[in-house]
């Protein structure tokens, strides 16, 4: 797009008719926005001519980088040829049926049908919308509850808003919707007990579930729902122990298993999904972000076998879906997206060479007296602020010192978001050691800069 404002114009005229999403308006307005302007690979560039590292892809989102003028091409060419048309009335086109059985391709054996939206909000409504049918079809009506965790993100639509556990989410204005019951989270740095080992913790956590399906009542219960690592919650990577045991208990009980796959999926942790990652058997995958590497929107729910069956054995409408299901524009721009990532190996270069860096990076901060645990998995990874190392106590006001420390890491040119005092990363799958340098360089910088401005309430 041709930009026909200057800088302080478009500051000026965001804040005069832009509302920005989780956002304090009132400082916003006191402090300004940044106005990003281009892209290339890892980097963006502000108005002002900034390059900044971006530790964030985006939004946990674009994968293969930024500038990649294939995606354009593939979004060009769709749109001459047919930049739109619905899939409601017993129609398809061509992209979607290609991406349709692209995903079942590489989703887990039993996944093979999907529901395509737009966000991931609108996939985990239509994940739940499905999880009640589904139980409604198969003559147990009563099984509404879905169990999801404390922390959880679902996104921001009422229901997914309601089936996340987010405090500060439904403490806004929601009447969290009924049918939700929120567990711990497997967040081993934060509520294990004293000389809790993460295996034992991880078993304890995963227990929460069947504490809770005893407690609403197994009838009653329709699925449990979960980010395989919880992303903004505060990469909160659960033990090994964790995920084997809800498998168990979610067999066990019959109930069904929603991976909320939204930040996980697409090589983030070197697999196409982290359901297969960790070895996991979901009946639904919701995704979004990264399947288009964020170039456009697009979302969905991948669907097991066992729930298509049922849909298909009746003949009633399934009453739900959106304009832009199907998308012809956004699935021609998420199969070029795929190919990419096939083409080069970003998903094995996740494993052999960016997890590891990764991993190896953040271990160098684990000594700094800022830092409570520097931890990652595949290239998803956390720095937690403390004020007590020793203790693992948090600072007075928590988010206060994430927030100091996510300024300097923008003054510095470096993106990392902070989750009240955990600051969080997940660069796109293309970092190479440069980059890998180019943070390690800055996050040192902005530890000592921020342990300077709090030194007098860090434990010695
Ligand atoms: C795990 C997870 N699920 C769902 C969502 C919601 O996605 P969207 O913002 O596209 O609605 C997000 C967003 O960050 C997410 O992280």
């Amino acid at each position: 797009m041709t930009n026909q404002y200057h800088t302080t114009q478009l500051r000026e005229f965001d804040a005069l008719h832009h509302l920005h999403p989780f956002t304090d308006h009132k400082s916003l307005r006191a402090s300004g926005v940044r106005v990003i302007v281009g892209g290339e690979g890892p980097y963006v560039f502000d108005s002002e001519g900034t390059r900044i590292l971006d530790g964030m892809a985006g939004l946990w989102t674009c994968n293969i980088g930024y500038g990649r003028k294939e995606l354009a091409q593939a979004a060009y060419d769709q749109m001459v040829e047919l930049p739109f048309y619905n899939t409601f009335f017993k129609t398809t086109h061509p992209p979607v049926v290609a991406l349709a059985r692209k995903l079942a391709e590489i989703a887990p054996d039993n996944l093979n049908q999907v529901f395509f939206g737009s966000s991931g909000s609108e996939a985990n409504d239509t994940a739940i919308r499905l999880i009640r049918h589904y139980w409604a079809l198969k003559g147990e009506p009563k099984r509404r509850i879905i169990i999801s965790r404390k922390n959880a993100y679902h996104g921001s639509t009422i229901a997914a808003g309601s089936m996340g556990g987010m405090a500060h989410v439904h403490a806004h204005s929601y009447p969290v919707y009924e049918g939700f019951r929120h567990i711990m989270d497997p967040y081993w740095y934060g509520e294990a007990k004293d000389g809790e080992s993460p295996e034992a913790f991880g078993i304890r956590a995963a227990r929460a579930l069947e504490e809770e399906i005893l407690a609403v009542g197994p009838e009653n219960v329709a699925a449990f729902a979960g980010e395989p690592v919880q992303g903004a919650g505060g990469v909160k990577i659960a033990p090994a122990s964790y995920w084997p045991e809800v498998q168990r208990i979610v067999d066990k009980y019959g109930i069904l298993l929603l991976a909320d796959e939204v930040i996980t999926g697409f090589g983030r942790l070197g697999t196409w999904f982290a359901s297969q990652y960790y070895g996991i058997r979901p009946n639904l995958i919701t995704f979004a972000k990264a399947v288009t590497s964020g170039y456009i929107p697009l979302s969905g729910v991948i669907v097991d076998d066992e729930i298509v069956a049922a849909l298909t054995a009746h003949d009633d409408d399934f009453n739900h879906g959106y304009t832009f299901s199907g998308h012809p524009v956004a699935c021609a721009v998420a199969l070029k997206n795929l190919e990419i990532m096939e083409e080069e190996r970003l998903l094995p270069r996740v494993k052999e060479f960016g997890a590891p860096a990764l991993a190896k990076m953040l271990a160098k901060f684990a000594g700094h007296p800022l830092v409570g645990e520097a931890r990652s998995i595949g290239l998803l990874g956390a720095i937690e602020l403390v004020a007590d190392k020793r203790t693992r106590r948090r600072f007075a006001d928590p988010g206060r010192v994430g927030l100091i420390c996510r300024d300097h890491f923008f003054r510095e040119g470096f993106i990392m978001r902070a989750v009240f005092d955990t600051m969080v990363m997940a660069p796109p799958l293309i970092w190479t050691q440069k980059q890998f340098d180019e943070a390690e360089a800055v996050i040192g910088r902005v530890l000592d800069l921020t342990l300077g401005d709090v030194a007098g309430e860090v434990a010695a």
